[in-house]
């Protein structure tokens, strides 16, 4: 019996992982002109950093961590999400510490959620996520967004939508927690267990819940918005104006209250409203976070980042009929013909690959015509063809396949014949 893929992952096989590639090193290439740099952390975390991190009401905590105790008898936990290790990693190694804050770093790491595997969502997915830590200023806030909608519209994505919204600060949701209770408590024995633990233990996820979503309480739950303290509201126009500076849109949604339970202040999502996207429609999500760091042992630091998944962007690109070039072309194919030859071709080969030529040959004793047919294959632009008459007169004869020329060649000099032609 066979083997299968575990549900919700996926082989990313050569023809398909080029777009990967390509995307990756767009994503990099866009961090680095924002001067975010590169940080990985392990793929496994102690299960408590996500508990305390991501918020232990949350549904990722909840339901949909791959968590294993090990042989030590430790609880860890693979990565649902890159926030709360960047965090820890940036007080662990006390980030905080170092001359240049805000401290920018960017992340394309492979995360694991047990959700129920369908379009845009899987059980193994990669996120490009960037963090900015260590700053206050509503600028950086305007920074990541626009690093985020950069990626998409660089790639040729145009049917995108900012939504925005501000969960305030600590003061602001206290008062708006408040009045969520006194709005649900009466009847919340029309909500679904998870709803009616959330009531007391943090009832803004009530607003996210999935089944109860359509249940009239709430169209008309108290919103955010009406509790925001002075302090709140101004951060939040800074943000709106600042956008607003950089030419990028938005749509202020009120209910966008984020799945994860660190955010503060400025909450965004980016949508793909492609048609054939899928029912899923939030391309990426971030926000501001800046209890986190003190939540998990640092000094106060204020923060912001996002995460998209680069699954989430590929079907975008699809959706949108945006296709990648990925043309793969090989510098010369060696056609061996004979048993000296052929011999012959397998250090040829070596020198052409050392010069920095992209080149192959046969391995299956094929016959000329089909050697010439994967020379086809592969896209050759020269075919290096050497039989044992040539190799006896120290010479190869190369085909340039675009335009039909046949030259003969020194075989000392193959390489810089190539090399001049490619
Ligand atoms: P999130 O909203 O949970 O936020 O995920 C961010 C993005 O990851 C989503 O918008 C989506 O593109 C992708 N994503 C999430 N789950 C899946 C899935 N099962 N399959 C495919 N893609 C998925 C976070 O993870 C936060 N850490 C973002 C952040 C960074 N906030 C501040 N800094």
């Amino acid at each position: 019996m066979s083997i299968n893929i575990p549900r919700g992952t996926k082989d990313i096989l050569p023809g398909e992982v080029e777009k990967w590639q390509i995307i990756e090193a767009k994503a990099k290439e866009i961090s680095a002109r924002f001067n975010y740099k590169e940080i990985r952390t392990p793929m496994f975390e102690h299960t408590d950093l996500f508990q305390r991190g991501v918020g232990d009401s949350t549904d990722i905590v909840q339901k949909e961590m791959y968590t294993f105790t090990d042989r030590g008898d430790r609880s860890l936990t693979l990565r649902p999400e890159g926030t709360a290790p960047v965090t820890r990693s940036y007080v662990e190694n006390k980030l905080f510490g170092l001359a240049g804050q805000p401290i920018k770093l960017y992340y394309i790491a492979p995360m694991f959620r047990y959700e129920r595997p369908q379009a845009g969502r899987y059980r193994q997915f990669v996120q490009f996520g960037i963090e900015a830590m260590g700053s206050a200023d509503p600028a950086i806030d305007a920074e990541v967004i626009s690093l985020a909608m950069s990626l998409y519209k660089e790639l040729g994505l145009k049917k995108l939508r900012l939504v925005l919204n501000t969960l305030g600060d600590a003061e602001s949701r206290k008062t708006h927690k408040e009045a969520l209770i006194a709005h649900f408590e009466p009847s919340i024995g029309e909500f679904c267990s998870d709803c009616q633990n959330r009531l007391t233990k943090n009832p803004l996820r009530i607003l996210d819940c999935k089944k109860d979503r359509d249940h009239e309480l709430m169209k008309s739950a108290p919103s955010i918005i009406d509790h925001l303290n002075e302090e709140s509201k101004v951060y939040f126009e800074q943000v709106k104006t600042a956008l607003t500076e950089m030419n990028i849109d938005y749509a202020l949604d009120p209910t966008l209250v984020r799945g994860l339970d660190y955010y503060n202040h400025t909450a965004f999502e980016i949508m793909s409203d492609a048609d054939g996207f899928g029912a899923i429609t939030t391309l990426s999500g971030g926000g501001r976070y800046n209890g986190l760091v003190e939540d998990l042992g640092g000094p106060p630091t204020p923060s912001i980042g996002f995460a998209m998944s680069l699954e989430r962007l590929l079907m975008a690109l699809e959706a949108e009929g945006i296709t990648l070039d990925t043309e793969d072309v090989l510098d010369c194919y060696v056609v061996a013909l004979g048993d000296d030859a052929k011999r012959k071709s397998v250090s040829l080969l070596n020198e052409l690959r050392q010069a920095g030529i992209k080149s192959d040959k046969d391995y299956l004793d094929k016959k000329m015509k089909a050697q010439f047919k994967a020379a086809d294959r592969l896209k050759a632009k020269f075919v290096a063809i050497l039989g044992d008459e040539e190799l006896a007169k120290g010479i190869i004869n190369v085909k340039n396949m675009q335009s039909g020329e046949q030259t003969e060649v020194r075989l000392e000099e193959l390489s810089s014949f190539i090399k001049q032609g490619k």
